[in-house]
């Protein structure tokens, strides 16, 4: 597999991962778990983040510490990718948002895109594709295809589950997107679901 693909092996993760599969988590806790692993993802897809010195005077003195040096940007794709913001910008409140809406048509399995709202020029130094579900990805494609052609230069794909198929798609399009997932799991199904997966992450977070 992909030198791409970093599979978390937290303990946390392994252990909020195998709650959120079970078919008889319901949404709320559903939602909170997706939430609290965006967290933790986050955490491990930022640990390479650009610092610039900072110094700051303590009650004791002066101190040379670091600050942040990259304006991020948190790329949701709609629907489920919403699930994965909170978390994040509990943990970085200045993040910017730019929400990309797709869906995948059912019959062909191919992105059809509904909403981008983007500015005409980036305004971030790093980007964060934020979706759980890496199924084929045709839908991670295409929104970093978007991303590349507004100009994104750093960017990252952060979800919760991969199949094999979505991860060799997304490494044969974009070789210079890391992918941070909780989980590589079997393959897809014949209608395009992941195995064992989770189900449908969007119906499952909005109750539909
Ligand atoms: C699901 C999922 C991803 C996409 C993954 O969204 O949340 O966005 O499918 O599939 P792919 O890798 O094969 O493109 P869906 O199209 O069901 O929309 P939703 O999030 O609005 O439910």
């Amino acid at each position: 597999m992909s030198d791409q693909l970093q599979v978390s092996s937290h303990p946390l993760v392994k252990h909020k991962l195998t709650r959120l599969r079970d078919v008889d988590t319901d949404h709320r806790r559903f939602r909170e778990l997706v939430r609290e692993l965006a967290l933790l993802m986050c955490y491990e897809a930022t640990q390479d983040l650009h610092l610039r010195p900072k110094v700051v005077n303590t009650p004791m003195g002066e101190a040379t510490g670091s600050e942040a040096d990259e304006v991020i940007g948190l790329v949701p794709i709609l629907r489920a990718g919403l699930g994965l913001v909170d978390g994040i910008q509990e943990l970085l409140p200045s993040v910017q948002v730019w929400h990309i809406g797709l869906y995948r048509d059912e019959a062909t399995l191919r992105p059809v895109q509904y909403y981008n709202k983007l500015p005409d020029a980036p305004t971030v130094q790093l980007c964060l594709v934020l979706d759980p579900m890496l199924a084929t990805g045709g839908s991670s494609v295409a929104t970093i295809d978007i991303l590349k052609r507004w100009g994104a230069k750093r960017v990252k794909y952060v979800g919760v589950l991969a199949a094999p198929e979505g991860v060799a798609a997304l490494s044969a399009a974009h070789p210079d997107v890391p992918i941070h997932v909780a989980e590589l799991d079997e393959r897809l199904n014949d209608i395009g679901f992941i195995v064992p997966g989770l189900g449908d992450a969007g119906d499952r977070m909005f109750g539909t």
